[in-house]
């Protein structure tokens, strides 16, 4: 794909996805801490050490972060995702991928925006498939989001997640090919 790519957000915000690289560690850094405080979303139940967020964020991947086109010291990143292969060797065509949009830009398309730019990219450098592994089944939000984009539950994990009040959620296995178009979406 050609990065960087501009794009609107629904409100007519102008935004662009850039390749990610070592001057967007921090931002992105700051951006998963709060998703981490969230955590409603992913798996770390505290922030990981420098080393750990680097193998989970960007080492063998490829990262694509989202910024205001007109970006200031304060505006900060906006959202991103990484895409890997969920495996290696001969199951390597399966990818996987992980979103986050900031709080204060969620509703507003960019969600959307980075899971489409995700699949073309992703067809692009040679995958023929995409699976999530642990969507947190109390995630609405994502779960409506990866449908709207073509994604279907495999399966279900039962009582993968351990929820900040002790009780445990289930997480889903979600899954999209890219050489068959999903039947119909919206
Ligand atoms: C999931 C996430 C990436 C979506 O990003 P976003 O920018 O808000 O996404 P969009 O604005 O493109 O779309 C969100 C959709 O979810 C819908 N939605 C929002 N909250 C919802 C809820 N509680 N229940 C059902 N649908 C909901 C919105 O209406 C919108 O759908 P629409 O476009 O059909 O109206 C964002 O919420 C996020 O970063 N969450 C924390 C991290 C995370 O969950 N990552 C994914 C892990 S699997």
């Amino acid at each position: 794909m050609p990065f960087p790519v501009e794009a609107k957000l629904k409100d007519g915000t102008r935004i662009q996805l850039v390749l990610a690289g070592q001057a967007d560690v921090e931002p992105l850094c700051q951006l998963y801490q709060l998703i981490v405080a969230e955590g409603t979303s992913y798996p770390h139940d505290r922030f990981p050490d420098h080393d750990d967020f680097m193998d989970y964020w960007f080492r063998g991947k490829c990262t694509v972060a989202a910024y205001l086109v007109e970006r200031s010291p304060q505006s900060g990143m906006l959202g991103a995702f990484y895409l890997k292969p969920n495996w290696p060797g001969r199951a390597r065509q399966v990818a996987n991928a992980g979103f986050i949009v900031a709080p204060g830009w969620r509703n507003k398309g960019l969600g959307w925006l980075l899971g489409a730019t995700m699949l073309q990219y992703a067809k692009e450098l040679g995958y023929r498939s995409v699976i999530f592994n642990l969507v947190f089944s109390e995630n609405q939000a994502a779960r409506h989001l990866w449908e709207t984009l073509g994604f279907t539950v495999l399966g279900t994990i039962p009582d993968a997640v351990r929820n900040n009040d002790g009780t445990y959620q289930d997480a889903l296995i979600m899954f999209r090919s890219l050489i068959e178009e999903p039947m119909a979406y919206s």
